[in-house]
């Protein structure tokens, strides 16, 4: 297996609308090894969001159009899959956190319950409910929250610990490729660092797997 989990040759996207046609990536090129962390910056509307998008193939439908390059994903293009095959490379392999946790987590569950659906969901080796309720504490313990905190609703977290959450949720399927579409950290006003710090050890000690955030 070779050392590069994604490559980007190339990439040209384009919005049009009525309005316009906005050239929102033009000719990109990336490399993210397998056991590489990416911090891709740059200003606002520079295209990091849309980039993260079209990885998942998740442009907006007829807007977002990728008009030329290639998204290799440990050797297969992404662009030539078929939707199906996409499903299964989504959520699976590769993982992807937004901006607002609130957009990702349930309000009217708790966090246990809401780790333990995406486990159940990916559990292809199928763990008793016992170890996947073992698995839910690691993976709170992993992102830094207390286990005993695993019967909170979201409300009750402050807004960086809920973004952690969502950090073990995208986690909790072991993906390969973890793509941060936008400062994880970004809700933990005061430190910056609470975020970024939950995924590298929540990665460090998951399978290895690189990771992207921009
Ligand atoms: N749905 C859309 N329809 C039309 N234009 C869009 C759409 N989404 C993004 N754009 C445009 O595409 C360009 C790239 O936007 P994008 O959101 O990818 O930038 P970004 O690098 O993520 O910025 P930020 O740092 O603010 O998150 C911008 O000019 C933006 O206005
Ligand atoms: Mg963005």
């Amino acid at each position: 297996m070779s050392d590069t989990l994604l490559e980007i040759k190339d990439l040209n996207i384009v919005y049009k609308t009525d309005e316009e046609t906005v050239h929102a990536v033009n000719g990109i090129r990336l490399r993210v090894g397998t056991k590489e962390t990416l911090g891709l910056v740059g200003e606002t509307g520079a295209g990091k969001t849309t980039t993260a998008l079209a990885i998942m193939r998740l442009l907006p439908d007829r807007i977002g159009k990728i008009e030329g390059g290639e998204i290799l994903f440990d050797g297969k293009n992404l662009l030539e899959l078929k939707e199906n095959e996409m499903r299964g490379i989504r959520g699976q392999e590769i993982a992807m956190i937004f901006q607002d946790p609130m957009t990702s987590l349930n309000p009217v569950l708790t966090v246990e319950d809401q780790i333990l659906e995406v486990l159940k969901i990916h559990n292809h080796s199928n763990q008793s409910k016992e170890e996947l309720g073992k698995r839910v504490e690691e993976m709170l313990e992993l992102v830094g929250i207390p286990a005993v905190r695993k019967s909170c609703y979201p409300h009750e977290f402050s807004g960086g610990m809920k973004q952690r959450v969502v950090i073990a949720m995208a986690l909790a399927c072991n993906p390969r490729l973890l793509i941060a579409a936008d400062r994880p950290d970004a809700a933990e006003s005061g430190s910056r660092r609470g975020g970024y710090s939950g995924i590298r050890s929540g990665r460090s000690k998951g399978p290895s797997g690189g990771g992207w955030l921009s």
